[in-house]
């Protein structure tokens, strides 16, 4: 008779722990190295062992297994497969010694590393690559809230699970190399739902209809409240920080600008300012947004060509 197999571990009275899949590479980032809210018990890139396949491992705190926070990231991340511009989840192990979520990885980093990159050597993104985040990001937030794939011409579900992430910013942007070579930007990715709720979470009692843990920098004028187009705002804040070269937004000079009327002549920033509006109602719907900026986007490209980024934006 086969015996049972033996699990690292296992103590008498307690679940056994079986072996991990995955070997480690390397550390993305340590336990409590996060750029605010340290939401994860280190993250790492790991490699499956029976295929070889790279993956991002998200462990998970004590904290977040008994809030289920990595619950909801772990279920919204699931809803949310297969767009293209939201992070894919391949699998949650709760039960092995670290628990984690494993992540397709986005091998070039993070928004805020290259904002900071940047801004090193005194040099602004260029206008182009803006528009392109805006847009891709835009699709992304369609998706979450409305289940609807701009472009693809079909018809917004119907009762559809809206998702509302919570906590744009540029560390929860990652950025990928583009499968077509032509491609002049890196594909663009909304990660990070640790913070994020949804419609069933609420109906359920699994979350708090008030926010608890968002980036304080990038709360929008409601929170701890919360809206559909909350999220809006806080993808304005990200564009912001991308235009001035800024780790957290500059909220005095977003006021200042509100007092001088709009100063922009180009459409994008027109769009940005619609974005960044007080009133949850007034700004864009999450609908709409794709629809809004492509239409402006490409009359930029039309009128100017879009630079692409410089040679040592990704290098360290
Ligand atoms: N799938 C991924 N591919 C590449 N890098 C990733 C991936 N997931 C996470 N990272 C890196 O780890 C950082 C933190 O990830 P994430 O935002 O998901 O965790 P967190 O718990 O919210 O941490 P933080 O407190 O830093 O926000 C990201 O900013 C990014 O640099
Ligand atoms: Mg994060």
């Amino acid at each position: 008779m086969s015996q049972p197999p033996r699990f690292s571990g296992s103590r008498r009275g307690q679940l056994p722990t079986p072996p991990s899949p995955y070997v480690v590479i390397k550390t993305l980032k340590q336990p409590g190295d996060g750029d605010g809210g340290a939401c994860n018990a280190g993250i790492f890139l790991v490699r499956t062992i029976r295929h070889g396949k790279l993956r991002v491992e998200k462990r998970v705190t004590r904290q977040d297994m008994e809030t289920r926070h990595m619950e909801r990231e772990m279920k919204a991340l699931k809803q949310l497969r297969g767009h293209f511009n939201i992070c894919h989840i391949f699998g949650y192990l709760p039960r092995q010694r670290h628990p984690a979520l494993y992540l397709e990885f986005y091998d070039l980093g993070a928004l805020d590393t290259l904002i900071a990159r940047y801004w090193r050597r005194s040099e602004t993104l260029p206008h182009g690559f803006v528009g392109h985040t805006l847009l891709e990001l835009s699709k992304a937030l369609c998706f979450c809230v409305h289940g609807y794939v701009f472009g693809s011409g079909g018809m917004v579900p119907e009762n559809w699970n809206a998702i509302i992430h919570r906590d744009i910013k540029p560390g929860n942007v990652f950025l990928a190399s583009p499968s077509d070579p032509r491609a002049l930007y890196p594909r663009i990715v909304l990660g990070d739902f640790g913070c994020s709720v949804s419609d069933i979470d609420i109906v359920n009692g699994t979350a708090s209809a008030l926010t608890s843990r968002q980036a304080p920098e990038f709360s929008p004028p409601e929170a701890p409240a919360y809206s559909r187009r909350s999220d809006v705002f806080q993808l304005g804040l990200t564009i912001h920080c991308m235009i001035q070269n800024l780790d957290v937004p500059d909220h005095d000079s977003i006021s200042r600008t509100w007092e001088m009327g709009n100063p922009y002549s180009d459409p994008l920033d027109g769009i940005l300012l619609q974005m960044l509006l007080p009133d949850p109602s007034s700004r864009p719907s999450t609908l709409h947004l794709p629809g809004i900026v492509d239409q402006h986007f490409q009359a930029f490209c039309a009128r100017n060509a879009p630079r692409p980024l410089k040679s040592w934006a990704f290098r360290e």
